[in-house]
């Protein structure tokens, strides 16, 4: 995707810098089963095999507009991280607002990447639609700041869904490039992508061909992970399925999106594979499947909001925990950006 020829070097990290995992979530609309599901369930188990930073991306929340409540969605991300596993003593868990690193690098970088590069972003091409004059500049540039958010700490390992290994890639050709013009290989990493398990497209409860999303207009479509048990259980029991009783073969099944995205949804949540559910529940009806599934997302889900309510409760203690991750934060990304600076010739 790139303009000129990038090599790829033959190891992606040849300075041997320190590997560490960076991802975040942005502080915009619910959080959903599919955010849990899809990113930060399986964020939890990274922080036992190298340094993790796991970082509220709240300066892309408003690349699409003034998010109202941003502070208060910033301390629920970071609860809801909190309430899924992540352990902010042992990784860095902040606010990408605090650590000025991440605005300043991202300028740089701005002038490493190409037009030409961003205007093959999908993502932005989806979101800008037919308004690409008046949208935001930020919205634009949205992958650049990803790609300083990511090479800030030179992290090497980047767990992301399948919607942003696009990002990714031109995060890599970015330091690729910073590498190349500066004369200094090796400088920034090139971040790999950690594509996690079999975790599933969970999908739309209204429609199974598309995704389930913060901003679907129906609240039916999604299980929030703020939603009672009660609404949890009444969301998957309205939930769209076909006539006939669970049964087939796998691919029979893909034929039947909505039926197919309630087995995925049961199989992850237990943790196994769908063949095994599907041969578990073979013949059963989906009013006895949902009633099963039900169960299962509110054992699941209902601790995780019990945990994210408690922790709101103080948001005091939040907002320590957040500007302890901060500090942590700067201690890596500062120098990092004082080399930065160096190789890009400034004063
Ligand atoms: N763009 C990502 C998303 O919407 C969020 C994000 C921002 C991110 N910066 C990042 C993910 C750095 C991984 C690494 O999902």
């Amino acid at each position: 995707m790139t303009d000129q020829a990038v090599q790829t070097p033959a190891t992606s990290n040849p300075a041997g810098h320190p590997e560490r995992v960076f991802s975040g979530v942005q502080p915009t609309g619910n959080l959903h089963l599919g955010n849990y599901l899809g990113a930060i369930r399986n964020w939890v188990p990274l922080q036992d095999q190298r340094p993790s930073i796991f970082c509220v991306v709240d300066l892309h929340a408003i690349t699409a507009g003034f998010e109202p409540d941003l502070a208060d969605k910033t301390r629920e991300i970071a609860a809801a991280y909190i309430a899924c596993g992540i352990d902010p003593k042992k990784s860095i868990v902040f606010p990408q607002s605090r650590v000025s690193a991440h605005a300043e690098l991202a300028w740089i970088l701005n002038c490493v990447a190409r037009i030409g590069w961003l205007d093959r972003m999908t993502q932005f091409k989806d979101k800008a639609g037919k308004h690409k004059e008046r949208v935001s500049v930020g919205l634009y540039a949205y992958p650049v700041l990803m790609a300083a958010d990511i090479l800030a700490y030179r992290a090497t390992h980047v767990p992301v869904g399948e919607d942003q290994k696009q990002h990714l890639e031109l995060a890599r050709d970015i330091a690729q490039k910073f590498n190349n013009d500066l004369n200094v290989p090796g400088f920034f990493p090139q971040p790999e992508p950690l594509i996690l398990g079999p975790t599933p497209r969970v999908m739309s409860l209204r429609d199974g061909k598309a995704k389930m999303s913060k901003s679907d207009a129906s609240d039916l479509s999604r299980i929030n992970l703020k939603d009672s048990d009660e609404e949890i259980a009444a969301k998957i029991r309205k939930a769209r399925t076909d006539p006939e009783p669970i049964g087939g073969t796998m691919e029979e099944m893909d034929a039947r999106p909505e039926a197919s995205n309630l087995l995925g949804i049961y199989a992850a949540l237990a943790g196994k594979p769908k063949a095994d559910i599907l041969e578990q529940f073979e013949g059963a009806q989906f009013s006895t499947f949902k009633n099963e599934l039900a169960d299962l997302a509110v054992s699941v889900l209902g601790p995780i909001r019990q945990r994210m309510a408690a922790l709101l409760t103080d948001k005091a203690e939040i907002d320590r925990v957040l500007e302890d991750g901060a500090a942590r934060a700067r201690a890596i990304a500062m120098p990092i950006l004082a080399e930065t600076r160096k190789a890009a010739g400034f004063l």
